[in-house]
């Protein structure tokens, strides 16, 4: 009786040891490294723009390329308080003919907030930009109760269609490369005409080296990922 028990023991004993030896040798077996970089390349593909993810860029950037009919659609949300048509009613908001290029508070008779009335800008591209990107961060304590454009493409169309309606300032010449491949090519064929010494060596401009993502399209060594404008501002 004694004998059996322990022989039922070591059984039970033995095959518990089975089992743990198998799983820890099935383990080393099937155990994947994680590798260090998730995905993989794709051969021959660059990363469309290589700053995409980059901080926004200048307002003038996107107004090169900006639509005022676009930009009309955009102004439905600014409809509420505002008119645009010459000699256009005051509404919630002052009415916004000819604004673009005048000096804030401008419209006889608005009840302005002292806080744009003492502001002292006047509204050029960039000032108009911020302004519709944030009233309250360009002019804290702006009555005008509008959260703002979070999209850059929405904003210079807006611009433009603003300009379009009574004024007619002339709009700012694109920022030099940074991102617009016309321009970037066109630097590269001037780079030998420049005539430094240095034209056989081949030291990459920045917006070279951005455009090489080594391969490695968004893993490790590829451009890091700052946060949005956005987070920035906070
Ligand atoms: C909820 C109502 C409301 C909306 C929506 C609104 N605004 Fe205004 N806006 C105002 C008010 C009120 C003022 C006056 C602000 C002050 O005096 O501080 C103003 C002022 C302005 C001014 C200054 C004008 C001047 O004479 O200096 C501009 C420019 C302007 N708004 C543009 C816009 C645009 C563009 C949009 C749409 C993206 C928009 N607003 C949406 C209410 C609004």
């Amino acid at each position: 009786m004694d004998n059996r028990t322990n022989t039922i023991a070591g059984w039970v004993l033995g095959a518990g040891i089975i089992a743990l030896g198998a799983s820890i040798v099935t383990g080393e077996l099937f155990h994947g490294e994680r590798p260090e970089t998730m995905g993989y390349p794709i051969e021959g593909v660059v990363e469309e723009g290589a700053g995409a993810a980059e901080a926004e860029k200048p307002i003038a950037f996107y107004l090169a390329s900006a639509d005022a009919a676009a930009g009309a659609q955009v102004f439905k949300k600014c409809a509420a308080c505002h008119t645009i048509n010459q000699g256009g009613a005051n509404g919630v908001g002052p009415n916004l003919w000819a604004s673009m290029g005048k000096p804030m508070a401008h419209v006889p008779g608005f009840p302005y907030s002292d806080a744009l009335k003492s502001k002292g800008l006047s509204w050029d591209w960039e000032t108009m930009n911020h302004w519709v990107q944030s009233p309250k961060e360009l002019v804290p304590g702006t009555k005008m109760t509008f959260a703002g454009l979070s999209k850059p493409e929405d904003r210079a169309n807006l611009l433009a269609y603003l300009n379009s309606q009574g004024s007619n300032l002339p709009v700012p010449p694109p920022p030099a490369a940074e991102g617009n491949p016309a321009e970037i090519a066109a630097e590269e064929a001037d780079a030998p005409a420049a005539g430094d010494k240095a034209t056989d060596v081949p030291v990459p401009t920045e917006a070279q080296a951005a455009k090489q993502p080594e391969g490695n399209v968004g893993g490790e060594g590829a451009p890091a990922v700052t946060g949005t404008s956005k987070q920035e501002r906070h």
